[in-house]
C-alpha cells in the first residue's frame, strides 16, 4: 500500500519552517505542502472569509490519502481548526502562539506577542492569554502588514524595515505568533535582544505523534518525498530549496 501523506496548510510561506523542520526530523516521509498564496495574507480578513478558504485547501487535500493535517498557520488555527476538526477524519493540528513557554521562562516579565489581527482577536486567543497572564505581562501587538510583507518580499527580506512594523519598547521576550514572521526571527532577536519563541519545534513534535511517526532516525538517508499544492506552488517549492 502506498504510504499516506502528512499534509501542511498555510495561507502562504509561512508553514515552510514546520515543513523543513518536520523534513529534517522524519526523512523519508512524504508531504504535502499547500500554500494559498493568492489569498494572503489571511490576518486582515473576516472569520468566514478565512474559514472559506480553509475549507477550499482542506476539500483539496483530503483527495489524497493524510495521515495527519498540520495547519501551520495561526490565523487558521485560531479561526477554524475545530470546524476542520468535525469535517475530516484525519488528526489535525494546529499551531499556536508559544506564550506558555515564554511566559514560563520570564514570570512576571514582559512578554510581547507578535500575532495577526485574525489571531490577536480571536476567542482561543482570549483563552490563551487568560490562562498566562498571570504568569507574565503579556503585550499583544499586531504588525497589521507584516505578513504580507514577508509574503511579498520572500526572496529579498532585507527590504522590509523593521522599525515600521514592530512596537517600541523593551521586552524580556517575544513570541512569533505567525508563522510568516519566523523568516525574521533572527532579526527580530537582534531587534529586541532578547530570545524569541516561535513553538515550530514544538509543534512539529505533537504532529509526528498523532501522525503516529517515531522513527527519527533510521530513514536519515532517504529523502523526503513533498509535493506542493495550491496557488502558491511553484513559490513555495522554489522558497523551500533556498532554506534547505
Ligand atoms: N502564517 C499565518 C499565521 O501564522 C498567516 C499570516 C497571514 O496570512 O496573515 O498566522
Amino acid at each position: 500500500m502506498e504510504e499516506k501523506f502528512t499534509a501542511f496548510f498555510d495561507s502562504g510561506v509561512g508553514g515552510l519552517a514546520l515543513l523543513g523542520e518536520f523534513c529534517k526530523r522524519f526523512p523519508g516521509e512524504r508531504c504535502i505542502y499547500y500554500g494559498d498564496n493568492a489569498n494572503a495574507p489571511y490576518g486582515n480578513r473576516p472569520h468566514a472569509e478565512i474559514c472559506f478558504l480553509a475549507e477550499k485547501a482542506f476539500a483539496e487535500i483530503s483527495r489524497y490519502p493524510i495521515k495527519a493535517a498540520l495547519i501551520a498557520c495561526n490565523t487558521v488555527t485560531a479561526e477554524c481548526v475545530e470546524e476542520m476538526r468535525k469535517k475530516y477524519t484525519f488528526p489535525i493540528v494546529g499551531i499556536e502562539p508559544a506564550i506558555k513557554p515564554a511566559a514560563l521562562s520570564f514570570p512576571g516579565g514582559k512578554v510581547l506577542l507578535l500575532a495577526t489581527r485574525a489571531t490577536l482577536q480571536s476567542e482561543r486567543m482570549e483563552k490563551l492569554l487568560s490562562e498566562y497572564s498571570a504568569a507574565a505581562d503579556l503585550i499583544p501587538y499586531c504588525p497589521q502588514e507584516l505578513a504580507g510583507a514577508v509574503e511579498k518580499n520572500i526572496f529579498d527580506l532585507e527590504k522590509i524595515p523593521l522599525a515600521e512594523h514592530l512596537p517600541k519598547g523593551k521586552f524580556d521576550a517575544v513570541v512569533l505568533g505567525c508563522t510568516h514572521y519566523s523568516f525574521l526571527r533572527k532579526k527580530i532577536e537582534s531587534w529586541f535582544a532578547c530570545p524569541v519563541f516561535d513553538g515550530i519545534a514544538a509543534t512539529v513534535r505533537r504532529l509526528a505523534i498523532v501522525a503516529n511517526i517515531c522513527s527519527e532516525n533510521d530513514r536519515k538517508t532517504v529523502k523526503n518525498g513533498l509535493f506542493f499544492m495550491g496557488s502558491g506552488a511553484k513559490k513555495n517549492k522554489s522558497v523551500f530549496e533556498t532554506m534547505n
